[in-house]
């Protein structure tokens, strides 16, 4: 493990690729300023999530996950402008931090953040019709990975872009007897991700300033 030169080296590529963002800067202040726990994906993690959303086209995007709604902001900009995110937080506190950020960074129109536990959250959009997501960014309770994964077919559409995000935990996963439920989670979205009848899937080990962890992505078949 070298998590110092992984750093270096993101700081980099952040200063190469994104440069001053005072947009997300922004965020991360207010965040950090609410106490919220610094677990949101990272800059260039963020960029990906952007380019993911560019390459897609997405116009409609679930999260299932806010925090304090960095990772939303970032699809948020660069999905089209009548584009839409809907957002899945459990935590009150977190909702009210992402919406002060989704206001100061003039998208509150274009996220609906709904607050509950995400499996509730998941069920009422399925019974108001709500679907046909082109791409859901899983980052909540790992444990429910699989069942998140479920839910993004569901309210998905063949085509539809799944990324779900720490599955590698510093190489956890690839440990078969762990019962840490987050692992176990994990394994199983990994699995359902093997299921070729239903993915084209594969997942990518990354280090950097959010040291050794990984994305799985998934295109619904
Ligand atoms: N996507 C964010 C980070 C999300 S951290 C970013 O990268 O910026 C995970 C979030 O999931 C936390 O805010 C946590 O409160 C929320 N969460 C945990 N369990 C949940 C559940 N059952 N339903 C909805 N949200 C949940
Ligand atoms: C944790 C959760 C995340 O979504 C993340 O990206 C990193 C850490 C956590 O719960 O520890
Ligand atoms: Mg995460």
């Amino acid at each position: 493990m070298n998590s110092g030169l992984w750093t270096a080296v993101d700081t980099y590529f952040e200063d190469m690729l994104i440069g001053g963002d005072p947009v997300m800067q922004a965020v991360l202040d207010a965040n950090r300023a609410a106490g919220l726990r610094p677990i949101d994906v990272s800059p260039t993690q963020g960029k990906f999530l952007d380019l993911m959303v560019r390459i897609s086209g997405a116009r409609r995007i679930l999260e299932i996950g806010t925090l304090g709604g960095y990772s939303t902001l970032w699809m948020a900009r660069a999905m089209p402008a009548d584009g839409l995110i809907v957002t899945l937080e459990y935590e009150p506190a977190h909702a009210e931090v992402a919406r002060g950020n989704f206001a100061r960074a003039g998208f509150a129109d274009r996220i609906e953040l709904r607050v509950g536990k995400a499996a509730d959250s998941l069920a009422g959009l399925a019974r108001e019709g709500q679907g046909a997501f082109d791409l859901v960014f899983i980052d909540a309770d790992k444990a429910s990975n699989p069942v998140y994964i479920d839910w993004a077919v569901k309210l998905g559409r063949s085509g539809t872009v799944v990324i779900c995000d720490n599955v590698v935990r510093g190489g956890a996963v690839a440990d078969r007897t762990s019962r840490d439920a987050d692992i176990v989670g994990s394994r199983q979205a990994i699995a359902a991700f093997g299921d070729k009848s239903r993915f084209e899937a594969t997942a990518l080990q990354t280090v950097g300033s959010k040291d050794y962890d990984g994305f799985a992505i998934a295109v619904v078949k």
